[in-house]
């Protein structure tokens, strides 16, 4: 099929990913070209306010310079080398140092001691299972292999990982999800509360539902247990009270490792350091990324506690070499800009500074719920979601053929401001630089697009049943 405008001809050599191929083909997408600060900038010139920092990642922006001369400098040092075989290079040590010494650590959990560091998300989340499943064929217990995610969770585009997430789409086509891979309940308190259900008492709900997966599925199966702090990929989902409170004890009893996902949550998301600090994690294992390098080099890392790595290095006396590598893990370019970005978020204050324009982001949220097609809208940090629905009160959606989300999501792309739509709900993670009158510029621009889209379909909406 041949591109029917010139700006899909431009872009018709990628294969664009979590694209409508055949829709692409006809349309084409939106190039962008350059960025300033939190906005972005595409070929015709056009501004947008990027209220998902890319792909809930770049934090400092756009054109943060800093980041730019760490490169350089180091590709002027050491532009390449990997840690196969016993080598190593300064950046992996020293970055591997400091995220040991930044890592999460609530009272109760034991401490991270080790860094293996990756390209991505996916990449880290992939590996984590391959070591959780080394992990207790080390320790005895082969027969733990099953991992549990949760519906709506999102951990990565891998075989594994793709499999792990809790999102049907991700499947469709691709013979996924492989076996060994379950998932416990979404805990999406607004859409899924039974009448007059407390937050609480639906976080207890939640727990006792994913005992009973357990116990159905043999606790001697199960290896471990992933999470995001708050669900990105799902729609921006924030834990109900008391939800990790009552899900730890759970994994605790039946000695199920806890992987908590902080790809999007790390370096300061959610108004502290980490997602584990805002919700008391007490993990055995923690992947990141997209922030760590304020998305400016492509790098993750894998945090293990020392019980873990103690069983590795007992394994690896038996079978011979830890027979895992990537070519491009730990570059020290990444590594350098990784190094860079974390001292800027200290020099700059960045986690405090994203806990002071965090009430005025949450309240201009909040203040969405007068409009007619908003339900639900609150956020933790920068980390914001609004639920768009035909009746909030009543809890009724927008019948899916009417692509409410997407409706709203291209026109806020039309008035310049970059959102996500997950089905009907609206994603935001601004770069944790905003400010509080950008906070204001960029609610502002939503509820025009609001306002837009009611004023085309309220009669459509209003007609539609459910
Ligand atoms: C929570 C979470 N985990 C893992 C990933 C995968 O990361 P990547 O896209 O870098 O592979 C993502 C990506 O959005 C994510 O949101």
């Amino acid at each position: 099929m041949q591109p029917n405008s010139a700006r899909a001809r431009d872009m018709a050599y990628v294969v664009h990913q979590h694209t409508d191929l055949h829709a692409f083909a006809q349309s084409g997408g939106t190039l962008i070209v350059g960025g300033d600060g939190i906005y972005v900038t595409d070929e015709d010139g056009k501004r947008y306010l990027e209220a998902m920092a890319g792909m809930w990642s770049a934090s400092l922006g756009f054109s943060e310079r800093r980041l730019a001369e760490a490169a350089y400098r180091q590709m002027q040092v050491l532009p390449y080398y990997h840690t196969f075989y016993a080598k190593g290079h300064m950046p992996s040590v020293d970055l591997a140092e400091r995220l040991i010494s930044l890592a999460p650590c609530v009272p109760g959990a034991e401490k991270l001691t080790k860094v293996l560091l990756g390209c991505s998300g996916s990449e880290s989340n992939d590996l984590a299972i391959k070591l959780i499943w080394y992990y207790h064929n080390a320790i005895g217990k082969p027969r733990k292999k099953k991992i549990i995610g949760r519906q709506r969770g999102y951990h990565g585009a891998t075989v594994a990982t793709a499999s792990l997430s809790g999102l049907p789409t991700m499947y469709n086509g691709f013979d996924l999800p492989m076996p060994l891979f379950l998932h416990a309940d979404n805990p999406h308190y607004y859409r899924l509360h039974a009448p007059g259900e407390s937050e609480e008492a639906f976080s207890q709900r939640m727990a006792d539902n994913l005992e009973q997966l357990i116990l159905r599925e043999d606790p001697d199966t199960i290896a471990a247990f992933f999470a995001e702090p708050v669900q990105g990929g799902g729609g921006a989902i924030i834990p109900p009270a008391r939800y990790f409170d009552c899900i730890q004890p759970v994994l605790k009893k039946y000695e199920i490792l806890f992987l908590v996902d902080e790809v999007i949550c790390g370096f300061g998301r959610t108004g502290n350091m980490w997602g584990c600090e805002t919700y008391n994690l007490r993990p055995d294992l923690v992947t990141c990324g997209k922030a760590l390098s304020a998305s400016y080099q492509p790098i993750s890392a894998l945090l293990l506690t020392q019980k873990i790595h103690d069983a590795m290095v007992a394994q690896s006396a038996e079978k011979g070499s830890f027979a895992h590598g990537f070519t491009f893990a730990a570059h020290p370019v990444a590594c350098a800009v990784a190094l860079e970005a974390l001292n800027i978020y200290e020099q700059d204050q960045t986690v405090a500074h994203v806990r002071q324009v965090a009430p005025v982001f949450q309240a201009a949220l909040r203040a969405l719920l007068d409009h007619p097609m908003v339900g639900d809208a609150g956020a933790v940090g920068l980390f914001g979601g609004v639920e768009l629905m035909q009746s909030g009160a009543l809890r009724v959606a927008f019948p899916p053929a009417l692509k409410i989300g997407q409706r709203v999501q291209d026109e806020c792309l039309r008035l310049g401001l970059i959102v996500r739509c997950i089905v009907d709900r609206i994603a935001f993670t601004p770069p944790l630089i905003i400010t509080a009158t950008q906070i204001g510029e960029m609610v502002g621009l939503f509820r025009q697009a609001l306002d837009n889209v009611w004023a085309a379909s309220a009669h459509e909406c209003l007609g539609a049943t459910a």
